[in-house]
Formats: C-alpha cells, structure tokens, sequence
C-alpha cells in the first residue's frame, strides 16, 4: 500500500553525514539551523517541504494564526519548525512512524529551542489520530500520499470551526490531473495517484471547506473551513 514512498531514506539518520542534537543553535541562528537541516535532508534524502511550495505554506500558517497544529508526517522536523517560527504562540502535535527521524526532529526542535512546543508522536498517523483530542487550528498532511483520503477524514472530529488543512504533494509530478495525468498511472504510482484523486475529490466536495489547490511545488492544496 505505501509503495515506494519512504524507500530511500530507510538508512536511519543517526549513523550519517547529520548526526543532531550535539550542539545547540543560539535562537538567532534559527536560520542557520534551517540551512543544516536542508543539507542533511538532501544528504540523507529524506524528503521536505519544497523550495517552491515553501511560500504557500508559510502564508497559510501566518493567515491561520494557529494555536495548535496538528502535522501527519515529521521526517526531521523541517516543517514544523517553520510552522512554530511562523506562529510564536502555537503548539505542534507532529506524527512520524519512523523513530530514527522522529528522533533527529527531537533534536533540531531541542537545538532551536522550541522542543517545548513540539510533541513528536512515533506510530502510524492512521492508528493515532483517534487516540488525540481535537481543537486544531492548521493541520499539515505530508505522510503517505495513499492514505491521504483517510487522513482527511480522521482529522475531520478535530478541527476548529476556522480551521485550514494543508496537504502537499497533491498533484504528485503532474500525474494527478491536468495535462500529463490522462494516462492510466504506471503500476508502481497507481495507488498513490488514484488516492490523490480521491484526496481531491473530497476536499472539494466537502461542505464548508473551500480548497485552493496551489501548483508549486508538488501541489499544495489549502482547505479551509468556512462554516
Ligand atoms: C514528506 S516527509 C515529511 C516532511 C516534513 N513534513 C517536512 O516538510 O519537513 C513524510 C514523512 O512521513 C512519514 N510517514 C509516512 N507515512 C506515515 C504514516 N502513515 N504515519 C506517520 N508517518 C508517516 C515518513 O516516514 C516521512 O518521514
């Protein structure tokens, strides 16, 4: 069902070129640690937040002004960094199956200094999310790409009346819709895709949410609840 998604960085981060949380980041040097964790990400090809997309996103976070914010998928923590330096007074609830880079974002939060805003939760976003309490004013969906349908529906009873649902990689390289995506999607994508089409279709459909889908990047779409 995951496909091919997370192959490439199954290697563990802690045996590689970035090994954290050995060193603290003075807070002004927030930046600084943004350019390591992008290193060590290209290094260890764990996938962020696009260049690109990184705009849509943090205008969002600033125009949601969330207190709390619910992410599925941390790798190394990049995102919801950014997420915690757009919006002073939020807490994360940040959701990674894999305990090496749960562990890696652990520590760059540690470094920069917001780990006490920051819970990193280690399990299956689909097995967790009924296990939280609701009230999220942002939520970032950037875990498996097949189970985003599912996702959309298990932060439904936790949202806020005003609530945004971000969810990248929406238009997965061209193949979701619009030109390029008429062909039946090769074996190896075909889940995925199909799934983000139903992702789609969804989100659109839902009543009281308007989507924007924004081409940058991989796709962001932006949902926001507008009851
Ligand atoms: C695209 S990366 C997240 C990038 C991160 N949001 C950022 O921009 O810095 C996707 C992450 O989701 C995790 N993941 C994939 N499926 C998951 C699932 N079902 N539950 C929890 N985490 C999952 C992967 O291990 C991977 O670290």
């Amino acid at each position: 069902m995951m496909e091919k998604e997370n192959a490439r960085y199954s290697g563990g981060l802690k045996n590689g070129n970035c090994v954290c949380g050995a060193r603290a980041v003075n807070r002004d040097s927030l930046e600084g640690l943004l350019r390591e964790m992008e290193r060590c990400a290209k290094a260890r090809e764990v996938p962020i937040l696009a260049e690109a997309a990184r705009p849509v996103f943090l205008r969002t976070v600033r125009e949601a002004a969330p207190l709390r914010i619910l992410e599925l998928g941390t790798a190394i923590g990049y995102s919801a960094l950014l997420a915690l330096r757009e919006s002073p007074d939020a807490r994360i609830v940040t959701i990674e199956r894999d305990a090496d880079m749960a562990e890696a974002a652990r520590s760059f939060l540690g470094r920069a200094g917001v780990l006490g805003r920051a819970t990193v939760l280690v399990g299956e976003a689909e097995k967790l999310l009924p296990t939280l309490a609701g009230n999220f004013d942002l939520v970032f969906i950037d875990a498996a790409k097949s189970r985003y349908p599912d996702f959309w529906l298990g932060v439904q009873p936790l949202l806020t009346k005003r609530a945004v649902v971000v969810a990248d990689n929406v238009l997965f390289r061209g193949l979701v819709e619009g030109e390029g995506s008429e062909e039946w999607p090769k074996h190896s994508y075909r889940t995925m895709v199909l799934q983000l089409r139903e992702y789609l279709r969804l989100v659109r459909s839902a009543t009281g949410f308007r989507t924007e889908v924004f081409p940058e990047g991989d796709g962001m779409a932006v949902s926001w609840r507008d009851e």
